[in-house]
């Protein structure tokens, strides 16, 4: 397993350290400056920090405040920014080439028999991959080629899901602010109960409930009158990210797969948050045991430079029209060098990063599970491997949400402590872990004390 002393040359040493109260001066004339010329839709809205440096785990603001990075530009720099092999990777194919248009490149060729070489059970060694830029473009592809495949429109997806926000995917998400006022959303999706244990929408406990929110999933599909008649497709995240860091049990996903083969429609995975090694396997999916169709991934597997793709069964490509989704900048030259690298630092059995976030994951739990006998409003931990949630509660007993003052309380105590974390969660009030699969022991257990030490106020 790679070393403490090796992860640590990787960040900035001594972090965090504070110069200014957040934000800082100059955090506040660039917010000034992107409110007169950025669009304020963007993702982030008033986030009081504004990243100028970057090393593994750690970064800098523009006033030179260092902080510990829990976020990782949400779970994308899954080997820390500017990793020296990726930096070597993008000085080596940036001479060569970079842009070629979707006419393929060999670097490109080259990352789609590697994709299919780690994919899950099911797909691994015979599938095929688009490429693009961003999950959403994934998710996006995913709908079309299910319909095309199936010869059917409606979709499942799942309450509390993020899928993405443009035309199509926005009818996947769940959260309010992503669909009202975008309308008309594409038609044909229903959405179904997550397995949101700590939030049963059941009112039922795991595993006396015997999985009913999986077992509704058979009812859905395969019961008249549900209004389920011509599914192309289930997506679902094999953790769900920005609805709560919800991590199911394990007959769940398996429930999910066997309802799809019983009415003859398509698993997709949507891997985006929960792949590229996060949760301490490649693919979150492959903790249970279930073969999807198809899988989305995007965010950890670019880290640094944007990189996504869709892989689906080799025989799905019989239903497809050649030259039918094309997409300008998809698999740059640069991008797939890059991801290449990303995968190989990722599955590096020497280095054992997997093995390494399984291992700190639980580590990081168990210090928050501890501190629930001292500090009241820490309602639930949950996740697996380095995507970990915390939800934290004004009530243990009734599970009443921390109110968005609070949780945005903590989230600016956080920064001003040198600790960036983005909370999640259909109540705003899940403080996820989501660090660099490479983030140093010592920076990751000061993070989980800071944000024990300031939940004690609450
Ligand atoms: C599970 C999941 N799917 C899809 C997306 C959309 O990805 P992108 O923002 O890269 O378009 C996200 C983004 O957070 C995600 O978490």
């Amino acid at each position: 397993m790679i070393s403490e002393a090796e992860l640590m040359q990787l960040s900035f040493p001594d972090a965090p350290h504070m110069l200014t109260a957040v934000p800082g001066p100059k955090v506040q004339a660039l917010m000034a400056e992107s409110a007169k010329y950025e669009a304020f839709t963007r993702g982030g809205g008033g986030f009081p920090v504004i990243l100028e440096y970057g090393k593994g785990a750690t970064v800098k603001d523009a006033d030179g405040n260092l902080y510990i990075d829990m976020a990782a530009g949400v779970a994308v720099n899954a080997v820390g920014r500017g990793h020296p092999k990726v930096l070597d990777a993008i000085r080596r194919q940036s001479t060569l080439i970079m842009h070629t248009t979707d006419i393929t490149n060999p670097k490109r060729i080259e990352l789609a028999k590697k994709i299919s070489g780690i994919m899950p059970e099911g797909l691994r060694g015979d599938c095929h991959t688009s490429f693009f830029q961003a999950g959403s473009d994934a998710v996006e592809t995913a709908i079309k080629f299910a319909r095309r495949h199936t010869g059917r429109t409606q979709i499942l997806a799942f309450h509390g899901a993020y899928h993405g926000v443009w035309c199509g995917t926005t009818a996947l998400t769940t959260g309010y602010n992503y669909r009202h006022g975008w309308g008309p959303l594409i038609a044909g999706v229903q959405h179904l109960p997550y397995a949101y244990c700590y939030r049963c929408p059941f009112n039922m406990t795991y595993p006396s409930c015997d999985v009913q929110c999986g077992k509704y999933v058979d009812h859905v599909l395969n019961t008249p009158y549900t209004a389920a008649d011509d599914v192309a497709a289930v997506i679902v995240e094999s953790q769900q990210g920005e609805g709560g860091y919800v991590a199911p049990p394990p007959e769940f996903f398996q429930l999910i797969r066997e309802a799809c083969d019983k009415y003859g429609c398509l698993y997709v995975a949507d891997e985006v948050q929960s792949g590229a090694g996060r949760t301490g396997k490649m693919w979150c999916i492959e903790h249970y045991g279930v073969k999807p169709d198809m899988v989305t991934w995007g965010k950890g597997m670019g880290g640094d430079i944007p990189m996504a793709g869709l892989t689906y069964r080799a025989d799905i490509e019989k239903s497809l029209v050649e030259g039918s989704q094309p997409s300008t900048f998809a698999g740059n030259a640069l991008a797939c060098e890059v991801c290449m690298t990303n995968i190989d630092i990722i599955t590096d059995p020497e280095a054992d990063l997997l093995g390494r976030a399984t291992a700190l994951g639980e580590e990081i739990k168990g210090r928050f599970l501890d501190a629930m006998s001292h500090v009241k409003c820490i309602g639930d931990v949950r996740g697996r491997g380095l995507m970990i949630g915390v939800e934290v509660v004004a009530d243990r007993k009734t599970k009443e949400p921390l109110g968005p003052a609070k949780c945005g309380e903590i989230a600016l105590k956080l920064l001003n402590r040198g600790v960036i974390m983005t909370p999640c969660g259909r109540y705003g009030n899940v403080f996820r872990f989501m660090p660099p699969l490479t983030v140093p022991r010592e920076y990751a257990i000061k993070a989980t004390d800071i944000l024990i030490d300031i939940l004690r106020e609450y």
